[in-house]
């Protein structure tokens, strides 16, 4: 049977927190030991440029996240895991997409507009005026703008077909998938149309403000799935709930306890009519010992296993290197076929 290709990306931004790993990494290591796909795994350091890191940082950060994906159980054997910057023709196909893309349209992401804004106070970011706004977006930087063609250079260069993301990245995928489209309609049939496979928990929201997404940009909200126990143990008891008393599942009226069973029910694998069933009567604190007891518990394993791998990360580094090998050899075919298609290759 033909298995097809799944690629994802995560940026090297930061520690990963329980959302990314509810709504990708986890998803990325259950898809992989489906034995269903090919699978491709990336470090998005090229993406993670856009914020303007320090170079001491964002090399701190790509080897983090190696030592995530590994530690998480992603594995060298059975998926190609790479860094994004090591593959030479990405750049070429950017371009190219580029040329096939109206400004207009970069405009109108939704990420670009948060990203754009993120430097400012929630509370300016709100009423912000139409004039500003533009104001800030001449200012802002061009690679934010381009960020959805590199993405889609991403997927459709190994010939794309799931993406596992967040939601948060859903148009980001439409919009590969209409790039692939155009490209296919002027030039012929080359790439693949991508398809997203979203997990249950697809939106995980900030322990600090249940209204919002839990994001790296905004750590005190983050539970960070390298956290010591005890850690854990702290922001999940102070996290943000609702009044009210009841373990009960209701995003509208109950943001907070709601979020909580989301986490509960993703790590325990017991749906959330059990798990309020088994907090009937109790309180918001014993439910929130019992899930700190639970996530401290499950990411015991993976911690030890990090702390292990960056404590050598010569390991985690030379399969990134022998992963990135091999996808740039993937690449290379496929672009070779792109320049001829467009007209720049010659014989
Ligand atoms: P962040 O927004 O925290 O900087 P990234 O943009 O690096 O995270 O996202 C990495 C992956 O994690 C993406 O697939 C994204 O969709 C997913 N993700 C990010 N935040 C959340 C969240 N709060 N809930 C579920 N998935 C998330
Ligand atoms: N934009 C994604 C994020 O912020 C990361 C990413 C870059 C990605 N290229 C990708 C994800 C290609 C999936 C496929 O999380």
């Amino acid at each position: 049977m033909k298995k097809y290709i799944l690629i994802s990306g995560i940026q090297p931004t930061g520690r990963l927190h329980i959302g990314n790993y509810l709504g990708a990494l986890k998803n990325f290591v259950d898809l992989q030991n489906s034995g269903k796909y090919q699978c491709y795994f990336f470090i998005a350091d090229m993406h993670a440029l856009t914020e303007n890191p320090e170079a001491k940082n964002l090399s701190a950060n790509i080897i983090s996240l190696v030592a995530d994906f590994l530690a998480a159980g992603l594995s060298p054997k059975k998926s190609t895991i790479f860094q994004q910057s090591r593959i030479e023709p990405l750049q070429e196909l950017k371009w190219i997409f580029s040329t096939l893309t109206p400004v207009s349209e970069l405009m109108r992401m939704t990420t670009f507009k948060e990203k754009v804004l993120q430097p400012l106070k929630p509370s300016v970011r709100e009423k912000i005026t139409k004039e500003r706004f533009e104001e800030i977006v001449e200012e802002s930087n061009f690679g934010l703008a381009e960020y959805p063609v590199l993405m889609a250079a991403d997927i459709l260069i190994y010939d794309g077909k799931f993406v596992p993301v967040g939601d948060d990245q859903l148009q980001h995928l439409e919009f590969a998938r209409t790039l692939a489209r155009k490209f296919n309609n002027r030039f012929g049939k080359t790439f693949i149309e991508p398809q997203p496979i979203l997990t249950k928990t697809a939106r995980v929201m900030s322990l600090a403000d249940p209204r919002k997404k839990m994001s790296k940009s905004e750590p005190a909200g983050c539970l960070f799935i390298d956290d010591s126990a005890e850690k854990i143990r702290k922001k999940i008891s102070r996290a943000t709930t609702d009044s009210g008393s009841e373990i009960k599942y209701d995003p509208e009226k109950k943001a907070g306890i709601s979020n909580l069973l989301g986490i509960y029910s993703a790590l325990s694998g017991k749906s959330i009519e059990k798990i309020e069933r088994e907090f009937k009567g109790k309180g918001y604190a014993e439910f929130k010992s019992g899930l700190a007891n639970l996530v401290a518990n499950y990411f015991s394993n993976f911690r030890k296993s990090k702390k292990s791998l960056l404590a050598k990360p010569h390991t985690p580094l030379a399969a990134l290197k022998a992963g990135s090998a091999k996808a740039n050899k993937i690449a290379n075919k496929k672009i070779a076929e792109v320049k001829k298609k467009i007209g720049i290759v010659i014989q």
